[in-house]
């Protein structure tokens, strides 16, 4: 027995964010929400890759995450939007559906099945419009979804080529028991310029009870806060859904009106910062509120940015980027000596033999394309040892990696736990070649023995010398550094 809905959703006279692929991430959803948006739809995610994601609390931002077996943050939450947010999802099959709808509503406030994508890649595996075309399927998908979840679901539809035909679907879906319907006044074939059918909204809004959610108004008719009413007037809907007219300028949600782009940008990255936004959102979200001025010098620098630093570096924010990183990193430091701390007894047992350091690796210290990995493994191969065996975990608590490697029987660690499994690796590699007394190849000890590939036309690189060529490292010994033997 589920129990019924605990914070109930309601979808009458509300201004919703529409969901949005690439738009509709957690730094737009905060933005939209605190110019004055009730509800805010995430981007549609495939239930097919939230399935095998794992959620883990991101102590040092403050969200809760899903996270792919790639290590890509699917989905990002936190608890300000909690009783505001709506996943939408993509699916063809009712358990599934279940499956991720189970795995997620503790974290958000409602479930909605993306019915109105009509593009190949949804389409293809039978989700998005051609659900439409397959009202057994939809039903078993949205009562499945009712019974066995206890957040409101709806779903999101486009109209079908006769308002007959739409009708009679909606009053189907309507009996699933869904909380309410959003529909795209377009059909499937029709793309965001053609003409919104408000009339056929109107008629379905007329024909059943539960609330509809009108969409499609962007361009046309939502310019404005005060045009959201007109729109919700026309199709006698119960609540309006905005997708672009909210993407290009999200202060649309403002009762008192919009405020300049050149201020909602900067808000925008604020957030964006502020909750590690992958830089390619952040710029995809800039670029569509800059629209015009996209040609201007500082669309231009957006344009060519490749990563967050750079675009606050365009939008002349660098001071706040340094602070937020540094206040991270702060953070993550803290996390980091906290969770050492509390598991210092178990570690200590499970590394009883293991040589540890308290080692970061520092990219910069390095030559292009030089790793203390690459000379680690180099250097076993000259001792005609078996390669280095590194056996990485991460801990759910943070996501953090540690590593430990072993090289002739013997196993070294740095006690330093790292965002990513490449970075722990080095510095476990470091924590090896310091123990084994091996140059660690770095810049200010003099020429790295390891061709640099970039370098390779500088004359103190003898021609023909191999990449790998790593004659001089076991000769090159460095004082013993202060081991610590647990
Ligand atoms: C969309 N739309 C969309 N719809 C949906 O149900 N799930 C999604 O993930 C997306 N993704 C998406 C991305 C982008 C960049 C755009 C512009 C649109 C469609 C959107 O929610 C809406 O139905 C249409 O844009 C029509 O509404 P407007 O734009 O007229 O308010």
């Amino acid at each position: 027995m589920v129990n019924r809905a605990v914070v109930k959703l309601c979808y009458k006279n509300k201004v919703i964010l529409a969901p949005m692929v690439r738009v509709g991430t957690l730094p737009m959803r905060l933005l939209a929400l605190e110019y004055g948006a009730d509800i805010v739809y995430c981007e549609e995610l495939i239930d097919l890759k939230m399935m095998h994601c794992r959620r883990v609390v991101n102590e040092a931002l403050g969200t809760i995450d899903y996270i792919a077996t790639d290590d890509r943050v699917v989905f990002r939450t936190c608890e300000r939007e909690k009783s505001h947010v709506v996943f939408q999802m993509g699916t063809s099959d009712a358990q599934r559906a279940l499956t991720v709808a189970q795995l997620v509503e503790n974290d958000v406030a409602g479930i909605d099945v993306n019915m109105g994508c009509p593009k190949e890649y949804s389409t293809k595996g039978g989700m998005g419009v051609a659900l439409l075309t397959n009202p057994d399927k939809i039903e078993a998908i949205l009562s499945t979804l009712v019974k066995g979840i206890s957040k409101p679901v709806t779903c999101k539809i486009r109209i079908l080529p006769s308002l007959e035909d739409t009708i009679n679907l909606v009053k189907r879906i309507e009996r699933t028991g869904v909380a309410a319907v959003a529909v795209h006044g377009r059909r499937k074939e029709e793309r965001p310029q053609h003409p919104v059918h408000c009339d056929v909204i109107k008629a379905v809004s007329e024909a059943v009870s539960i609330p509809v959610i009108a969409n499609g108004g962007s361009q046309e008719i939502i310019k404005d806060f005060a045009s959201i009413e007109t729109f919700r007037w026309a199709t006698s809907a119960s609540s309006v859904m905005v997708a672009r007219a909210a993407m290009w300028n999200p202060s649309i949600f403002r009762k008192e009106g919009l405020l300049p782009a050149e201020k909602v940008l900067r808000e925008y990255l604020t957030y964006a910062i502020r909750y590690d936004s992958h830089y390619s959102n952040t710029k995809y979200c800039l670029c569509q509120m800059l629209r015009e001025k996209l040609e201007s010098a500082q669309g231009k620098k957006l344009h060519a940015a490749q990563s967050n630093e750079e675009i606050c570096e365009a939008f002349e924010m660098i001071d706040y980027y340094k602070e937020v990183m540094a206040d991270l990193e702060a953070k993550r430091n803290q996390l980091n000596a906290r969770d050492q701390r509390e598991s210092e007894q178990p570690e200590d047992k499970e590394h009883a033999d293991t040589i540890q350091m308290a080692v970061r690796f520092n990219k910069r210290e390095y030559p292009p394309q030089i790793t203390p990995k690459m000379i680690l493994l180099e250097w076993c191969r000259r001792q005609k040892l078996p390669q280095p065996v590194y056996e990485t975990v991460q801990r759910p608590s943070d996501r953090l990696f540690n590593s430990v490697v072993t090289v002739a029987n013997k196993k070294y660690r740095s006690s330093y736990w790292d965002k990513t499994k490449k970075m722990v690796e080095q510095s476990t590699a470091i924590v090896c070649l310091q123990s084994l007394g091996v140059s660690e190849g770095k810049l200010y000890e003099g020429k790295s023995p390891l061709k640099n590939k970039r370098k390779r036309d500088e004359p103190e690189v003898p021609n023909g010398t191999e990449m790998t060529d790593t004659s001089s490292l076991d000769t090159n010994k460095r004082s013993s550094p202060l081991l610590t033997k647990v």
